[in-house]
């Protein structure tokens, strides 16, 4: 039983383990630079921005833990504990490495893609503050700016047919830090298995049927996928060393 004396523990677990194929040839996706500054150590700074953030779970490529270890230590990121762990195949291992590495005293879960170096504190503050106030899981998300089509898929070049339009008003586009109920999230990650199409931790809740809620995103939070997120990202991280002296 968790005591109720004991002040709420919230850690962060970054998956940081993907080769970014979308990205193109080069490092690791993690370890490209933005502004000159590894993309990871933007993350870990992003999380540790939060008060509530007292650790930080950095999941590595899977032969890469020693020298992601020797990078973070060259920076500084406050108050919080850093621990790194070799990742696996998938994102899904790789966030139940990080899981597997947090201490018992740890309340409340973030996961948070390494590929989302710009996500604001604020978003991450009101994450962990919809668990606190007893959420199990929290998503940040984002209305759709494009109208969306479900289509039959064809192989490459071909055209696909269309087969529906779900109403654009009734979606949402999800970012991380996803946040969690510690227990929930490890039942979730226990249960599920791999492969039934979860691309997110969020899904593998509501695959045990927990309830989920999602509250504002922000459009700094996008996740560096191709080529052309490098560009905005760099504008961004730009404007912000231009506006708010942001290292
Ligand atoms: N990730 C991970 N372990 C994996 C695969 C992905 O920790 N085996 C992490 C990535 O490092 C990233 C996050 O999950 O921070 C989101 O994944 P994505 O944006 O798809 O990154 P990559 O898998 O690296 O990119 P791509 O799919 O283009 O290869
Ligand atoms: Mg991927």
């Amino acid at each position: 039983m968790p005591d109720p004396s004991r002040p709420i523990r919230t850690a962060a677990v970054i998956p940081a383990a993907g080769r970014g194929v979308r990205l193109g040839p080069g490092a690791p996706k993690a370890l490209r630079t933005l502004g000159g500054t590894p993309m990871l150590v933007h993350a870990v700074r992003a999380m540790a921005a939060s008060r509530a953030v007292s650790l930080v779970v950095v999941v590595a490529p899977p032969d890469g833990a020693p020298e992601v270890r020797a990078l973070l230590d060259e920076h500084s990121f406050g108050r919080a504990e850093l621990l790194v762990v070799p990742g696996g195949e998938t994102r899904q291992e790789s966030v139940r490495r990080g899981l597997d590495a947090l201490p018992d005293d740890v309340d409340v879960v973030l996961v948070h893609d390494a590929a989302r170096p710009l996500v604001p504190v604020d978003t991450v503050d009101a994450v962990i503050a919809a668990v606190r106030s007893g959420a199990p899981a929290v998503v940040p998300a984002l209305p759709l700016a494009d109208t969306v089509k479900r289509v039959e898929p064809r192989p490459k070049g071909e055209a696909e047919p269309v087969t529906g339009t779900p109403e654009r008003a009734l979606l949402r586009a999800v970012q991380t830090p996803q946040g969690f109920d510690r227990e929930t999230l490890l039942k979730a990650h226990d249960t599920v298995v791999e492969g039934e199409g979860a691309t997110d931790d969020a899904g593998l809740v509501e695959r045990l049927g927990a309830p989920v809620v999602v509250v504002p995103g922000h459009e700094e939070a996008f996740k560096v996928t191709r080529p052309l997120d490098l560009v905005l990202a760099e504008a961004v991280l730009a404007r912000r060393r231009a506006t708010d002296g942001y290292v």
